[in-house]
């Protein structure tokens, strides 16, 4: 019976139906108005998200790729700049900065929370010549040491842009929001993200009232008054119609923050009574060969835009292949660090093993469906079709 119940990774269509009837008529009355660009719905997300993070501002761009792009050149850092940031994430993290022609500094992640290692960040910061910023990345939800990342920004001289595109709602261990103790956070509304629009969107927030200003100026051609360019910006702003739909959606957030935890959870019990390994535990030796993903205490929160599991390199595709028979949608977040790629190789940081931590989670992690729409027969079946294979492949030796 199981074998038939289909696990999407994501399903938007199950969310949509519980939003249609609020949603339709905010549409409806953007088209009315046609008020297309900036106007009321833009302002009101704005001042909704920096009262939902604690930010004292938060200004609308049209992507989260385009939060880093307009927070560095608020930051004013441009070509040759030194920025650290992960290997281990989205392309955006660092192809934001490229394009400025900002020579991104990859560090490695800590093997726990596969979040950026700020030990790592020191040794590579003292090496610098000319370090203008650190960029961490709360990644797939679960907040960076910020503790850590202010002393960094401190010690070094340098501001902090946190890379919050999958975070928000995500609180660090002093159960603050992120995107809110950093210089500017940077957050993405793309579909898949816990608030996610009908398209592309990104906002970035921040304290300091001088830069709340020159980013609201750059994400609309640096012109203040219109037509007046004491700045060189770009066009990155927010649209009025995914500020309307976003505006229903954060309604509903903290309710579906709390649903993944809950399935997180619901995975977490069920992968540790079949023997699996904690977060703090590598794999190998007895057990199952499967790890769970850190989980955070309150006061911090993490809020699951993925659920990471770890499993040995050599079985971690054809798990994904035999997920994929079974009808459970899955992804691999991520598997070619940056100072892997291609594109980078200019930067000559790719030598094999450079970054180790980083290297092995891109062939050992994979991301389970995570959604809070997730029904109890679909959540069994992603646990038993996983745990059975693990155990196929390296079975339980006690
Ligand atoms: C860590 C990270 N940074 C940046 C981005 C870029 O966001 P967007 O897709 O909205 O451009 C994303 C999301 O896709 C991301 O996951």
């Amino acid at each position: 019976m199981s074998q038939k119940t289909n696990v999407p990774l994501l399903d938007l269509k199950a969310q949509y139906a519980t939003l249609r009837d609020e949603i339709e008529p905010v549409i409806r009355k953007v088209v009315e108005d046609q008020w297309f660009i900036m106007g009321p719905e833009v302002k009101g997300l704005e001042d909704e998200i920096a009262a939902y993070t604690g930010a004292k501002y938060a200004i609308g761009c049209a992507s989260g790729s385009d939060a880093i792009l307009v927070a560095a050149m608020a930051l004013d850092i441009g070509p040759g700049d030194e920025v650290i940031c992960p290997s281990y994430t989205f392309f955006a993290t660092g192809g934001s900065l490229a394009r400025l022609s900002v020579k991104p500094i990859y560090a490695d992640i800590d093997p726990v929370t596969y979040n950026m290692d700020p030990n790592h960040v020191r040794e590579l910061a003292k090496k610098c010549t000319n370090l203008k910023a650190i960029m961490p990345v709360h990644l797939y939800g679960q907040a960076v040491d910020m503790d850590a990342y202010v002393a960094l920004g401190e010690e070094f001289g340098v501001p902090v842009i946190e890379d919050a595109a999958q975070a928000i709602g995500t609180k660090d261990t002093t159960g603050t929001m992120v995107g809110t103790r950093g210089t500017i956070g940077c957050f993405s509304f793309f579909p898949s993200k816990n608030l996610g629009g009908f398209g592309d969107g990104g906002i970035m927030t921040t304290n300091d009232d001088a830069l709340a200003a020159k980013l609201g100026i750059l994400r609309l051609h640096g012109g203040k008054p219109k037509y007046y360019h004491s700045v060189i910006g770009l066009n990155s702003r927010l649209d009025a119609l995914q500020a309307a739909v976003l505006r229903v959606k954060l309604r509903h957030l903290e309710a579906w923050h709390d649903g993944r935890a809950e399935n997180a959870k619901y995975y977490d019990d069920a992968f540790l009574a079949a023997g699996a390994k904690t977060s703090a535990t590598p794999l190998g030796g007895d057990g199952l060969q499967l790890r769970t993903p850190a989980a955070a205490s309150s006061p911090a929160r993490h809020v699951y835009n993925q659920y990471i599991i770890r499993v040995p390199a050599d079985v971690r595709d054809d798990l994904r292949a035999h997920l994929t028979e079974q009808g459970i949608g899955t992804e691999i977040y991520y598997p070619v660090p940056l100072h892997m790629q291609e594109c980078f190789a200019y930067l000559g940081q790719n030598a094999p093993g450079s970054l180790p931590e980083s290297e092995s989670a891109a062939a050992e992690t994979i991301a389970l469906p995570i959604y809070p729409e997730l029904n109890a027969e679909q959540k069994a079946h992603v646990v038993n079709t996983v745990v059975a294979f693990v155990n196929e492949r390296s079975p339980v030796t006690a």
